[in-house]
């Protein structure tokens, strides 16, 4: 979650007012995390095929930016995948659905990025079963280039309010060829207030907003140090940070004003959604987590082709006992019977956000 320079002044209300001083300007300009976003600006710096290829698959999208994968390019031609289990969500994936989601996202970004060197990329999935390798992915000659790799680089998670403007029925079909896309009004607004109700069990049960709040990065300083997790930077969330308006606490207290702002900044966001996309599987076992990841990153990829913002919402979908009522009715709305919703997310026109943060791949790498 980064919160933009709009939630950022309604959260500071008036309280703190920051004049137009060249040391504001200064600690404006000098607020962004660049160590922590080199990546994005490494992506394609490497001649090897393979690395070549992971810099841009360490850009995929996955589960609170944890970056779950290391990687082992011990065997010439070959990516092992391993899931780095230290990186896991105990509270909010329980059964790591989402992490293995996030890993197919990987390895979709990987064989998109490899295509553009000519090389095909073939998963071999789960070969030692689940507590083995997630891949192991051969690299060989003969591809075409994916034009979809285009809008690698602009892809965005948007976690911003979108505009009222509804989504164009041409732009539906495009990408019902995607997902299933919902967008009348009715469907729409029973799945607005499923994500709204979803996101307060999530924010209001102590266990799964500990975990959230444990993985927040708090201003430049610890996005750099850990560039991962919930990155809450920019000058404007500083500002509120250096005046003790925004810490760990107060986003656990839930009496706090820091929390009740913060939790109603996220509904006004979640609130501004004109349409929503959605994956479900028959099955669910580890390869339909895979399958779900890699059609999420085509899937973002399109919306970003066509001016789109997507961002996931998987309050309600998440396998703890608290959610059981929501996920049970994000099921009866979402997926046919006996059908597991995977990936829900707001879809619409939203802002053009910045990146988010990355380890460099040297420090996905499982030898060094
Ligand atoms: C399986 C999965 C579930 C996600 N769930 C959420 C979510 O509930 N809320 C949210 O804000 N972002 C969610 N995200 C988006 C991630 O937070 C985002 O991908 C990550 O922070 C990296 O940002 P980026 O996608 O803009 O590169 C999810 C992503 C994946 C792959």
């Amino acid at each position: 979650m980064s919160i933009s320079r709009r939630k950022a002044i309604s959260l500071i209300g008036g309280g703190v007012v920051l004049a137009a001083t060249a040391a504001t300007t200064a600690f404006v300009t000098t607020r962004t995390p660049h160590k922590a976003l080199a990546p994005w600006l490494a992506a394609g710096s490497y001649a090897e095929p393979r690395k070549f290829a992971l810099s841009f698959a360490i850009l995929a999208p996955n589960p609170h930016n944890r970056q779950p994968w290391i990687v082992d390019l011990s065997q010439e031609g070959k990516v092992v995948l391993l899931r780095d289990k230290q990186r896991d969500l105990p509270m909010t994936d329980p059964h790591n659905r989402q992490i293995i989601i996030g890993l197919g996202c990987f390895l979709e970004l990987m064989g998109i990025a490899a295509s553009q060197k000519g090389f095909e990329v073939e998963h071999d999935l789960f070969p030692d079963g689940e507590d083995g390798p997630v891949s192991v992915s051969t690299f060989r000659p003969g591809a075409q280039p994916v034009p979809l790799f285009a809008q690698v680089m602009q892809r965005r998670s948007c976690k911003e309010p979108f505009s009222d403007t509804a989504v164009p029925s041409r732009l539906v079909r495009e990408l019902s060829k995607f997902a299933k896309i919902i967008d009348r009004p009715d469907d729409v607004a029973a799945v607005r207030k499923l994500t709204l109700d979803a996101f307060k069990v999530e924010a209001l049960t102590p266990h799964t907003m500990r975990e959230s709040v444990e993985l927040m990065r708090l201003g430049k300083s610890e996005i750099n140090a850990n560039p991962d997790g919930i990155d809450l930077g920019g000058p404007f969330l500083e500002a509120l940070m250096l005046t003790e308006q925004l810490t760990r606490e107060s986003q656990l207290d839930t009496n706090s004003s820091g929390f009740r702002q913060g939790l109603d900044i996220y509904l006004e966001m979640l609130t501004a959604t004109p349409a929503y996309a959605v994956l479900a599987t028959a099955s669910n076992d580890r390869k339909d987590q895979i399958e779900t990841g890699r059609k999420w990153l085509r899937l973002n990829l399109m919306t970003t082709r066509l001016g789109l913002a997507l961002h996931p919402v998987s309050q309600a979908l998440q396998e703890y006992p608290e959610m059981a009522d929501h996920y049970r009715s994000a099921h009866d709305m979402l997926a046919r019977p006996g059908h597991t919703v995977q990936m829900l997310g707001r879809l619409g026109f939203g802002p053009t956000v910045q990146a988010s943060p990355r380890w460099p791949l040297e420090k996905k790498l499982a030898h060094g």
